[in-house]
């Protein structure tokens, strides 16, 4: 088993004086939800993600040496301009993980960052943009330990990443690395732990291969409820036991679902994880409702359709009014025709993005 203490990386005599980096990592959507921490981003229930291909963070990290002077030191840019409103979130995951990345105040750092997606679609890019960070901060202590004669295996590499991006976004640690992505102890997954998202290991149905996501933009604005916010609702929740014990129950029909390929039981445990999330803030105090009249209109259309045609799409949400449709990619054409005339009135200005299963972070530089 893992502890925490593993992470805690060697103090380095830091001789590499300036460098880059630059990596891509992909947000993902959770199939059953993350949605309740404890401290430590300690997740309260496991979840299980489908990494997306196209919504994507493409970092660079570019690192001088400079006096250590106990303070964290960088620049943000977004989209090649200066954004300082990002910087109070970099410096607390900064903070969070200098325990275990001792180095990190050895450097200045320019931290230049944009997004695959519009900024303004109501698609969180923390999940994205926490584990690109996390993959070029590994990259470094990579080539430091390399320095030091120790050479890192890919596999420590990709964990520690995870355990890194889970400290900036909880569900950041499922962007890292695989197309399914469990996060948080399940007795039937081998090596899942609270601490990293693992790659699922099942062999996935042919079903589900290049699964597709289209991304419903209902609502564009600031999230109403920060997730921060939205976690800490599930303490002292009436229904918050129930609901962990739920979700340890669906991870376990989900995994045989992948394995076997029943996208009947697959729908049934999608769609109820997005309503059991929302029906979690709706009875919390204080509630909120998150969805708005179109996302509700959406999920109408999308059951009508069903029915009528036995197309098996189903829908998924975040913590957001925006729709996530999933579906495989041999009804591709079929859906995007229901999609382009009967739900594309439902979006802001018409806004919808195609995305599909992805693996995982790239690295560029
Ligand atoms: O990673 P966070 O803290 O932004 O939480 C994400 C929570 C949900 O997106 C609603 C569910 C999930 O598992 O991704």
């Amino acid at each position: 088993m893992f502890s925490e203490k593993d992470f805690i990386s060697k103090p380095f005599s830091t001789i590499i004086e300036e460098g880059n980096f630059q990596w891509s990592a992909p947000s993902n959507i959770a199939l059953v939800k993350y949605w309740g921490k404890k401290e430590n981003q300690i997740p309260a229930n496991p979840s299980i993600s489908f990494t997306l291909n196209h919504c994507k963070t493409i970092t660079k990290l570019a690192f001088a040496k400079k006096q250590n002077d106990n303070n964290f030191s960088f620049d943000l840019l977004f989209e090649g301009k200066t954004k300082d409103d990002f910087k109070p979130k970099i410096q607390k995951f900064l903070e969070r993980i200098e325990i275990y990345c001792p180095y990190l105040k050895d450097y200045h750092f320019t931290i230049d960052t944009e997004n695959t997606f519009p900024h303004s679609s109501g698609i969180a890019s923390s999940a994205s943009g926490m584990a690109a960070l996390a993959m070029n901060i590994m990259s470094l202590e990579k080539a430091l330990s390399r320095n030091f004669g120790t050479e890192m295996t890919d596999h420590f590499f990709n964990q520690k990443a995870s355990f890194l991006a889970r400290l900036g976004s909880g569900s950041a640690c499922r962007s890292i690395k695989g197309s399914v992505v469990v996060w948080g102890n399940h007795a039937e997954v081998n090596g899942s732990s609270d601490l990293f998202g693992v790659e699922f290991s099942s062999k996935i149905h042919d079903n589900f291969k290049n699964y597709q996501d289209t991304i419903l933009l209902v609502d564009k604005g600031e999230k109403q409820v920060s997730s921060t916010v939205g976690h800490d609702l599930m303490h002292n929740h009436p229904f918050a036991e129930q609901r962990f014990a739920q979700a340890h129950e669906n991870l376990s029909a989900i995994k045989k679902v992948l394995e076997n390929g029943d996208l009947t039981e697959f729908i049934k445990i999608v769609e109820s994880e997005a309503l059991t999330l929302h029906a979690m803030m709706m009875t919390s105090i204080p509630y909120f409702i998150l969805m708005k009249p179109n996302t509700l209109e959406i999920i109408n259309k999308i059951w009508k359709f069903r029915n009528e045609t036995n197309i098996p799409i189903c829908f998924t949400l975040d913590a957001g009014a925006n729709v996530h449709i999933l579906y495989p990619e041999n009804v591709r054409v079929d859906v995007m025709q229901f999609i382009t005339t009967e739900l594309v009135g439902y979006c802001q200005n018409g806004n919808y993005i195609c995305d599909a299963i992805g693996t995982g972070a790239i690295k560029f530089i």
